[in-house]
């Protein structure tokens, strides 16, 4: 039996429903996708992803203050597993799906899952995301950021910054019982005013107790879309901005890189976000 996805949200076994019940089922009886009660994270859960979320931005904060021309991705692989481990925490990527390191490290026109190599030597005007993922007790977080290193074109420049409003803009757009298409929109208007393309073979996800769960959160796409956002959801947003086109291939020597299809330049920022009655929490920060 195929679940129809338009009845995730169940009547609770006591038949007694609360304000949120009926205003979830209101939705559902809509047509809209909601989400299923094992979505809302409870109290402890989210403290648990929120721990997780600190050791996250510890990396981060580490590799940006050592990350300069000269150094290999390969070494910023090495400061995140020395500095997850020391932590008693987990890199994600290590062994994902046959992922090979501790971290995405994705270079000028490499758009994601870019992998650390002793071969790829950082350079003055290069742009990276440096994407890391933790898992603390058994919960995961999931952050990146771009660097720039030395000083880089202003077309360039303007990417990385374009992309970051991006994701402030769509965080700002995730509303309580809004939709994820409405994060989608505003992102997708932002990027191509600044005539900017936006990914869509990727998308943000829900996280914490899995590195990726439901929902997609895809950056591409148009306002009451999507899955219902409700309060004690958590997720990413983490929209890949390119220069070019926003077509894309996967590098077939390792079967992870994409790559832009033109080779222009791409930009990413990632946070994850807990959903609350009021907007969006940054919980790697
Ligand atoms: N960190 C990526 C994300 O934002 C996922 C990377 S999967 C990996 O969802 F295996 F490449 F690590
Ligand atoms: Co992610």
């Amino acid at each position: 039996m195929t679940k129809r996805n338009n009845a995730n949200w169940t009547i609770p076994k006591n038949g007694k429903l609360t304000e949120k019940d009926k205003r979830i089922l209101f939705y559902q009886e809509k047509g809209c996708l909601v989400p299923t009660r094992q979505m809302l994270k409870k109290k402890a859960q989210i403290e648990g992803i929120r721990e997780s979320g600190k050791i996250n931005t510890g990396v981060l904060d580490y590799v940006a203050e050592h990350i300069r021309a000269g150094v290999t991705t390969a070494d910023i692989d090495k400061w995140v597993y020395a500095f997850t481990t020391d932590h008693d925490a987990i890199p994600a990527p290590m062994n994902y799906e046959g992922f090979p390191k501790s971290v995405c490290t994705s270079v000028n026109e490499e758009v994601c899952h870019g992998i650390p190599s002793n071969d790829i030597v950082l350079e003055e005007g290069d742009i990276i995301n440096v994407d890391v993922s933790t898992i603390y007790k058994g919960y995961y977080s999931d952050a990146s950021r771009m660097f720039i290193i030395g000083k880089t074109s202003p077309e360039k420049e303007k990417l990385v910054r374009v992309a970051k409003e991006c994701l402030d803009k769509g965080a700002e757009a995730a509303r309580p019982y809004g939709f994820v298409g409405d994060i989608a929109d505003v992102i997708t208007r932002h990027a191509h005013q600044n005539g900017f393309t936006v990914v869509r073979d990727y998308c943000g996800h829900g996280v914490g107790l899995e590195f990726h769960e439901e929902p997609e959160v895809f950056h591409f796409g148009k306002p009451h879309t999507g899955m219902l956002l409700v309060p004690g959801m958590v997720f990413t947003i983490e929209p890949m901005i390119n220069m070019g086109t926003w077509e894309l291939f996967i590098d077939e020597d390792n079967g992870w890189t994409a790559v832009t299809e033109d080779e222009k330049p791409s930009a990413q920022w990632e946070h994850t976000f807990l959903m609350t009655d009021n907007g969006v929490e940054i919980l790697t920060y």
